[in-house]
């Protein structure tokens, strides 16, 4: 099982800029839009901010460094890039637990892009607009109850991404990103600009970068902070370690990684500023959660001038950012596929799309038909949602700082960074062996609550 067959050719990103907008194109989707925005509205706007500031600065970017580290001197996949070393010892497991992982996030996240999707259709035809008699509330919660609508829509999100994927590194997950990341930049500033030019917006702005000082330090928002953290860049799932097998020779990571937090940070606060000032200006509830997007934001558009084409602008945004980020959720398990066995791309994508549809059913049902099934009190969806959010992706990334931080020599993995004899480099070494396993751990122990 462990043994590498390398697909020859070898396949490569076409330039360092290349392999930087496939992998902010993983860590910019529906986390930076939809996630971001009720997380800081649940946690005090501007206070979290800067909580989340930190988190990604001494948490976050060691761990990018790491998994890039880890995937180019592996150079496979993965599983590849913990067992190189050791092949028979438990290691192995350390690369499964992400492949998985990465199916997994794959069958829920695919779930909400479907949603997106949905709206993103109705904004153009616009069926959406003609809901509003009924009220969005209603709307959503009908279509996301439907027996079959719902799992329509996961469908078409995870056909396009094993189309995409089955292209290829670079002709498929490349060329995607070059395409949708300027245009997913544009359009998030247009938005925001926009968004700045309504009445009442200026309220907006302070949310989000006003801090309530007094919020800064509660626990609760440094859990969700580093939680987020997470999420967004999408650590621990081995993305990085996949995405960098394939890096073209000059890829400097710590300037790559750099690139990524700084461009995935100043996404969600400009999707912030694009939905705040909007959010105030209306006078609606910063704070409504997951359905920010799908009810409160629809009733916005309808009422502002030019709002159906903003409401387009939207939610295409949010659906190509979600296809960007389930590009690399679907690579991780294809790159081991391809590694493991004699299938080839394609048919790996194909595969392995399929487990994702097939573990995805029961969380589009979980709405409707299958609302009753509770899991640990909670619904399919929330519960594979919390249990990824929560656990598994802290998991993944206590694997990386261990394994680079402790197992490997600490030569092997200076070097494999490319900060080897700088200061830059022992800070990055102490932040990735210490400081972020122990933050990690914190906030896992409070999650169940033993703290
Ligand atoms: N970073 C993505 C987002 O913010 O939506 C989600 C994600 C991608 C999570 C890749 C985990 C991952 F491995």
């Amino acid at each position: 099982m462990s043994e590498n067959r390398a697909p020859s050719p070898r396949e490569q990103w076409g330039s360092s800029t290349g392999f930087v907008l496939a992998t902010i194109g993983s860590a910019v989707g529906i986390g930076n839009i939809w996630r971001f925005s009720y997380v800081a509205g649940e946690n005090g706007g501007g206070a979290f901010l800067i909580v989340y500031g930190f988190s990604v600065l001494l948490v976050g970017l060691p761990i990018v460094i790491g998994e890039m580290a880890l995937g180019r001197r592996g150079a496979a996949d993965a599983v590849a890039a913990f067992a190189r070393d050791m092949p028979r010892s438990p290691w192995r497991y350390a690369g499964w637990v992400a492949v998985l992982g990465c199916v997994l996030i794959l069958s829920f996240y695919a779930v909400v892009a479907g949603w997106s999707l949905k709206y993103f259709t109705g904004a153009v035809s616009g069926a959406l607009w003609k809901a509003a008699s009924e009220g969005y509330g209603g709307y959503y919660r009908e279509f996301i109850a439907d027996p079959l609508a719902p799992v329509g829509w996961l469908f078409a999100m995870l056909a396009l991404t094993v189309i995409i994927v089955a292209g290829g590194i670079r002709r498929g997950i490349e060329v995607a990103n070059r395409i949708l990341m300027p245009l997913l930049a544009l359009s998030i500033v247009v938005l925001a600009i926009y968004s700045a030019t309504l009445p009442g917006s200026a309220k907006g702005w302070e949310f989000l970068f006003l801090p309530d000082w007094n919020a800064v330090l509660k626990g609760r928002v440094i859990v969700a902070a580093i939680g987020q953290a997470f999420f967004s860049l999408g650590i621990g799932m081995a993305v990085f370690i996949t995405y960098s097998a394939y890096i073209a020779p000059g890829t400097r990571i710590p300037r790559a990684a750099a690139t990524i937090a700084i461009g995935d940070t100043l996404f969600a606060v400009v999707a912030g500023l694009a939905i705040f000032p909007a959010v105030f200006a209306f006078g609606m509830n910063p704070a409504a959660g997951p359905e920010l997007a799908f009810i409160t934001l629809p009733q916005i558009f309808l009422a502002m001038p030019y709002g159906r084409i903003a409401g387009i602008m939207f939610f295409g945004l949010l659906t190509a950012a979600a296809l960007t980020s389930m590009m690399s959720l679907l690579e991780v398990p294809v790159a081991s596929v391809l590694h493991r066995s004699r299938l080839g791309r394609r048919l790996a994508a194909i595969l392995t799309g399929c487990v994702a549809f097939v573990l995805g059913i029961p969380s589009a049902l979980s709405f409707g038909l299958l609302s009753g099934v509770r899991i640990t009190g909670s619904s399919v969806f929330d519960f594979v949602n919390h249990g990824v959010s929560n656990y598994l992706l802290p998991l993944g990334g206590i694997l990386v700082c261990v394994y680079a931080g402790w197992v490997l020599s600490r030569t092997e993995i200076m070097s494999a960074s490319g900060l080897s004899g700088t200061a830059a480099g022992v800070t990055w070494y102490w932040l990735l062996r210490l400081v972020a396993p122990v933050m990690i751990l914190l906030v896992v122990l409070d999650t169940v609550g033993a703290l």
